[in-house]
């Protein structure tokens, strides 16, 4: 559908041609209406222009058939546009569960991304192909927006929040990624790439790059630095505060009467702003480390509370361990979105 259309960047993700197809029906509607309105307008000009000085015009009574077909007919196409674009936002913003996960924290002026197995990069992306890859992106400084044309993946990034979106690139190649939010002096040059491997290439530049500990054992070490474990062990030892094995996915009941689903954001705000939201059965007892961790270091705790889930910090994440099972098509969840 693409590559034949000038204008249009290329596409390697699955996202573009969804993308793609409502830009092109937006564009033919309003290529339509104007070319319509245009029309009717200069038929108008030339067969009501005035014949004589003295031509006094008949009067026009409104007319509400005409009025509710012209109320009625671009309602619907609006509602269209709507729904579709809702659609393809909602499918961009809600990640799958077996994605790859990748960090992202924007910086004046560069990105630094660090993958669930430790490796660390700044402006360059290494992605497989055909595998659904999941970021989890906040900003140390002011609001960034990380874009990747070919992929048609664009998002802010804000200070003290973490925006969550994913892709699937569908085609090995390298890929501009941009900073596509105005952000001081250097925001032009806040640009890099996304390098898309066949999966085999990418299990060795993995592999080529360990030496790093990963977010989650990084996070454990922080955990244990910072004096948590006191209150909650992550297995419950403490008892003044929650237990953190297992919670990270759950919905939890709040002090308020209200319910949380635990999610990366939760456990941001609640190391930054315990009193926030607590848990049913605790008091207000934790203090903020708001100031006293870094973006990285949130990413890492966050990362540590998420292993806890599949066994600790250092049993590998399956959906970060390479498994050449998956393959693009052979994968049976591959079409379960
Ligand atoms: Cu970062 Cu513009």
């Amino acid at each position: 559908m693409q590559g034949w259309i000038p204008l249009v960047p290329e596409s390697a993700s699955t996202f573009s041609w969804k993308v793609d197809a409502l830009y092109f029906y937006l564009s033919g509607v309003t290529l339509f209406f104007a070319l319509l309105i245009s029309a009717v307008l200069i038929f108008f000009v030339i067969r009501y222009r005035r014949r004589t000085p003295y031509e006094i015009p008949r009067p026009v009574a409104g007319s509400h058939k005409l009025e509710t077909l012209w109320t009625i007919i671009p309602f619907i196409i609006a509602m269209t546009m709507f729904g579709w674009g809702a659609r393809i936002y909602f499918e961009q913003y809600k990640p799958p569960e077996n994605a790859i996960e990748v960090y992202v924290v924007g910086k004046q002026w560069m990105w630094k991304l660090q993958h669930a197995t430790g490796q660390r990069e700044i402006n360059e992306l290494h992605v497989p192909v055909g595998r659904k890859v999941k970021l989890i992106m906040t900003t140390e400084d002011v609001i960034h927006d990380f874009f990747v044309p070919a992929f048609r993946t664009k998002a802010d990034v804000i200070p003290g929040r973490y925006t969550t979106i994913w892709f699937e690139a569908t085609k090995p190649g390298r890929y501009h990624l941009f900073c596509a939010e105005y952000c001081g002096m250097n925001h032009s040059g806040m640009t890099g790439s996304v390098i898309v491997m066949e999966q085999r290439e990418f299990d060795d530049w993995l592999s080529g790059n360990t030496g790093s500990t990963t977010p989650a054992t990084a996070g454990q070490q922080l955990y244990q630095t910072l004096g948590c474990a006191s209150c909650h062990g992550a297995t419950g030892e403490g008892g003044r505060g929650p237990t953190l094995a297992g919670v990270f996915g759950t919905t939890q009941d709040l002090q308020s009467g209200q319910k949380v689903a635990v999610d990366e954001a939760y456990i941001r705000e609640s190391i930054t702003n315990p009193q926030a939201k607590l848990v049913l059965g605790f008091g207000p007892i934790m203090p903020t480390f708001q100031g006293q961790v870094s973006e990285d270091q949130l990413v890492q705790l966050v990362a540590y509370i998420k292993s806890l889930n599949t066994g600790g910090a250092t049993a590998p994440t399956t959906a970060a361990s390479p498994s050449p099972t998956v393959r693009p098509g052979a994968s049976p969840t591959r079409n379960i979105r």
